[in-house]
């Protein structure tokens, strides 16, 4: 039986028994195989652009299932599948900015797919904005732990135009570091939630030390937006200490 990481785990909490899944960017192609070997989903896709991972996926599936029958599609991104085909995408372990041209190729397309669950690498502050300016709804997140890593694992789903926020809501809520400091983290009282802003203060305050020593970029502007920054995220903590008294 296939054993998946606290990280491919949570992902695989995210898609609801019945639910037909593509996994882009599978690799090993673990989480496709638990999702259909625990009759989670009826029907899964594993897409990669190289063969390699869709070759290692195949040896898991040997490994670990009786049923042969899996689809596996070499591709970039989501060209391997049709519209509609499935009611959620999978795409982890890529990088944000990736990730959002994977999702921009074909936009009407990405938005026939009912639920988005993405683990991104790295700018998912980045990734955030490009799915509120673009029509979906962030409507679960969730951080989870891999070695000294926090990883952050969002669910989204499209939405009517007529609900999509402003480009003016989108800016505040990236100056109030909404963006890159979820609020439906503090709903759900995520337990790793003090961690991740503490490491992100800790960030801001190796910029302000180098720009001190003379080593990072000195300007004026970026010392106001790293003190503008830390203030901000000490506000998250202390509101946070609050809700939890
Ligand atoms: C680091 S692995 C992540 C594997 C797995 N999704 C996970 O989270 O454990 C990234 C995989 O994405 C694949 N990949 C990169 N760009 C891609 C694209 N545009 N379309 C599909 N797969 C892609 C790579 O070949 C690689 O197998």
């Amino acid at each position: 039986m296939v054993k998946l990481s606290k990280r491919l785990q949570t992902i695989a909490e995210k898609v609801h028994i019945g639910e037909k899944v593509a996994d882009i960017g599978t690799d090993h192609g673990l989480l496709p195989i638990f999702l259909y070997e625990n009759a989670i989903s009826p029907f899964v896709v594993l897409v990669d652009i190289n063969e390699g991972p869709l070759e290692k996926a195949r040896e898991n599936i040997s490994r670990y299932t009786k049923n042969q029958t899996f689809d596996l599609r070499l591709g970039s991104g989501l060209e391997p599948l049709k519209v509609g085909e499935v009611d959620v995408v999978v795409i982890a372990g890529m990088g944000g900015l990736l990730m959002c041209e994977i999702l921009q190729k074909d936009l009407q397309k990405t938005k026939s797919y009912g639920k988005l669950v993405l683990q991104p690498r790295n700018a998912p502050e980045k990734l955030r904005k490009w799915l509120l300016l673009h029509g979906f709804q962030i409507t679960d997140e969730v951080l989870v732990e891999e070695g000294r890593f926090l990883c952050e694992i969002i669910v989204a789903q499209p939405i009517e135009s007529a609900d999509v926020l402003s480009k003016e809501q989108i800016d505040y809520m990236e100056t109030m570091l909404e963006l890159e400091v979820n609020p439906i983290l503090f709903e759900k009282r995520d337990p790793l939630l003090p961690a991740y802003i503490r490491n992100k203060i800790r960030i801001e305050q190796t910029i302000l030390k180098e720009i001190v020593s003379g080593v990072g970029d000195a300007s004026h502007q970026r010392c106001k937006e790293a003190n503008r920054r830390i203030c901000l995220l000490i506000e998250k903590m202390k509101h946070m200490e609050v809700e939890s008294d």
